[in-house]
């Protein structure tokens, strides 16, 4: 098995069964309270979930954030969740497409438009990967599996963990510049666990991103899964950084100003009522990545399917009870700030 096959088997695997969540942080939506509302005036079933994502019309506000490529089982995976997407009419996203730029027979496992014709599809590969393609390389890439969007993960603390991970992090800015002016479909700026903070995002507004995904800290932790498999110099490096990151509500709050035309809220982002929060501070789109994997590698692809019906049916019950008839309404709901969040953003604002 080459080094990144290994890698990606054991991303999986620690996934599914380790010891990779944060330890004292959290994404800190637990301080956000929604407020009551005792006369909503709606019946559940004229609440509409739907959303517009990238010209998509999405049948919740949801995606399967993008995990893996490359080896048979990460092929079966991303088939079996994109067929969960596209039954359930959310998006979902491939993992870092590295693997099918190495080894034209990875490519198999990357394809996904036979069991999601009409869902919303995003691309995937690393910042520092790009910033060595050509635009033209890129599209091509995108093209070879009928993406509808490029994700450009941003993952400097878990390289970093990484013994043989990036140390040389220079480029982003000229890479979305030259992106977002070159490809002709959207291209998101995605971190992995760490979030974005908003000078980061007004960069990246600067350099004609428009659509982004905070992928916040308080649910996966890279640095997590990277200590797990480092030794070493680097594994007491991973054990203090195992908690870093901007708390993904911290992140959606401070970036929603911003006036991006998709902001998603990805990172420890497990229920429904998280989603409706989420939504309130200001995100288009929520997406949940170890919690559907795990559920679908315990329990099959049913169990995949529950766990985001069960999302469905918690996002529309707190939609009833604040009063929300659709997404756009959510967004502008009052909430209250408490704790730790409101420390985050009166320090940062
Ligand atoms: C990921 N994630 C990820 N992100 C990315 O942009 N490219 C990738 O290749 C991967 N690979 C990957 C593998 C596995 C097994 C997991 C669980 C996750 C990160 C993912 O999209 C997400 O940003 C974080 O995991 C945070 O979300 P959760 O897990 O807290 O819902």
């Amino acid at each position: 098995m080459s080094d990144l096959s290994q890698r990606k088997s054991d991303h999986l695997r620690l996934a599914v069964e380790g010891d990779v969540g944060f330890r004292q942080r959290s994404a800190l939506l637990e301080c956000v309270d929604l407020v009551h509302n005792a006369l909503p005036e709606l019946a559940v079933e004229e609440v509409d979930l739907s959303a517009q994502v990238m010209g998509k019309t999405l049948r919740a506000p949801l995606l399967i954030a993008g995990m893996t490529g490359g080896t048979v089982q990460a092929g079966r995976i991303n088939k079996e969740l994109a067929s969960v997407a596209e039954e359930l009419g959310i998006a979902f996203g491939l993992g870092s497409q590295r693997a099918m730029l190495k080894d034209p027979k990875a490519a198999p496992s990357y394809a996904v438009r036979s069991e999601a014709p009409k869902a919303l599809v995003f691309g995937n590969i690393g910042m520092v990967q790009a910033a060595q393609m050509s635009s033209t390389a890129l599209l091509d890439l995108a093209r070879a599996v009928g993406v509808d969007a490029l994700c450009v993960h941003l993952n400097p603390a878990m390289e970093l963990i990484q013994a043989d991970g990036d140390r040389d992090f220079r480029g982003g800015e000229d890479l979305f510049r030259r992106l977002t002016a070159e490809l002709p479909f959207p291209v998101m700026a995605k971190e992995t666990g760490c979030g974005i903070s908003a000078q980061v995002a007004s960069r990246l507004v600067a350099c004609g991103v428009r659509h982004v995904d905070v992928s916040g800290a308080g649910g996966t932790s890279w640095v997590a899964v990277e200590t797990q498999r480092a030794e070493g110099q680097r594994k007491a490096l991973g054990e203090q950084f195992w908690d870093w990151g901007i708390p993904t509500a911290a992140s959606v709050a401070l970036l929603a100003p911003l006036g991006f035309r998709t902001l998603c809220a990805t990172g420890g982002v497990s229920n429904g009522l998280q989603v409706a929060k989420a939504l309130a501070l200001g995100a288009h789109l929520c997406g949940v990545a170890r919690p559907v994997l795990q559920a679908l590698e315990h329990g099959g692809r049913a169990a995949a399917v529950d766990h985001l019906r069960q999302i469905e049916l918690e996002l529309r019950t707190a939609m009833v009870l604040v009063g929300a008839r659709d997404v756009a309404t959510l967004r502008s709901v009052p909430r209250v700030i408490r704790g730790e969040l409101r420390e985050w953003l009166t320090q940062l604002s």
